[in-house]
């Protein structure tokens, strides 16, 4: 059985007071939640404090990015290392933002999957096609690419750590979501394809979350698809009481 994960990605929103704040009203909104996985992805300036109010909760640090180099010259870099120093236990990689305004490519999203999985951390690999090519009939060629090459040559022991979100790009802060049909059918078409290059033993047990305008009224339904394990979050993330509703998508 895969566990439910329900991620929030503060993106570029919150002081560290007000990401402290949010996670302390969270927490306790989210307390009996036992059946799902709970990660919220702060930016990097105020992971550590927030690490800290995570204490005794069910409630894990994910950073948004990350370098695949330990150390060493590279200014304005993270490692993975350092985010797990700062108490993270995932980090988001390849997240189309960073895809469109970071030159992040399916290459980087490959070598960071590999840093982040030998550091410890599990990683949260986001694929997506953009309108104009789910309009041109590209998007099972698309995410095919990217699958292929953001996680080319790990191992089935390292797909323990990967989990992988499916974010349409035209959903992303648009109030556009993805249909619970159009979504079940590119999650089928990921584990199927994920079966073909890693095993079914590897398709069967990745997660794999879906992210575009989610909200306390369309959670339900999409992870009614027997495809769809959890949600990736954005905007509906950065309230406490619509992200606890999000999580506690069973009622
Ligand atoms: P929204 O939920 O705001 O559409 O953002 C989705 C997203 O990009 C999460 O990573």
């Amino acid at each position: 059985m895969r566990k439910p994960l329900i991620a929030g990605n503060w993106k570029l929103f919150k002081t560290i007071g007000e990401a402290v704040d949010m996670l302390n009203e969270l927490k306790s909104l989210v307390s009996n939640n036992k059946e799902v996985e709970i990660v919220v992805a702060p930016v990097f300036t105020a992971l550590s404090s927030v690490s800290a109010a995570t204490a005794g909760s069910n409630i894990r640090l994910s950073a948004q990015d990350c370098y695949w180099e330990e150390e060493g010259a590279f200014t304005g870099e993270v490692s993975p290392k350092l985010l797990k120093d700062a108490g993270c236990s995932h980090v988001i990689i390849g997240h189309s933002e960073r895809r469109q305004y970071f030159g992040e490519t399916d290459l980087t999203v490959n070598k960071k999957t590999k840093a982040a999985i030998a550091a410890g951390l599990n990683a949260i690999v986001c694929v997506g096609e953009s309108l104009a090519e789910r309009e041109s009939e590209q998007t099972f060629s698309v995410i095919e690419t990217q699958i292929h090459g953001g996680l080319a040559g790990l191992s089935e022991k390292m797909f323990a750590q990967v989990i992988v979100a499916y974010e349409p790009v035209w959903a992303i802060g648009t109030g556009k979501t993805a249909s619970e049909d159009q979504a079940q059918e590119v999650h089928i078409f990921i584990r199927q394809l994920l079966a073909r290059l890693f095993g079914k033993s590897v398709a069967d047990a990745v997660r794999i979350l879906y992210g575009g305008s989610v909200k306390p009224e369309n959670v339900k339904g999409l992870m009614g698809q027997p495809d769809i394990d959890g949600a990736l979050v954005g905007g509906a993330s950065l309230k406490a009481d619509s992200f606890a509703a999000i999580t506690n998508f069973k009622g």
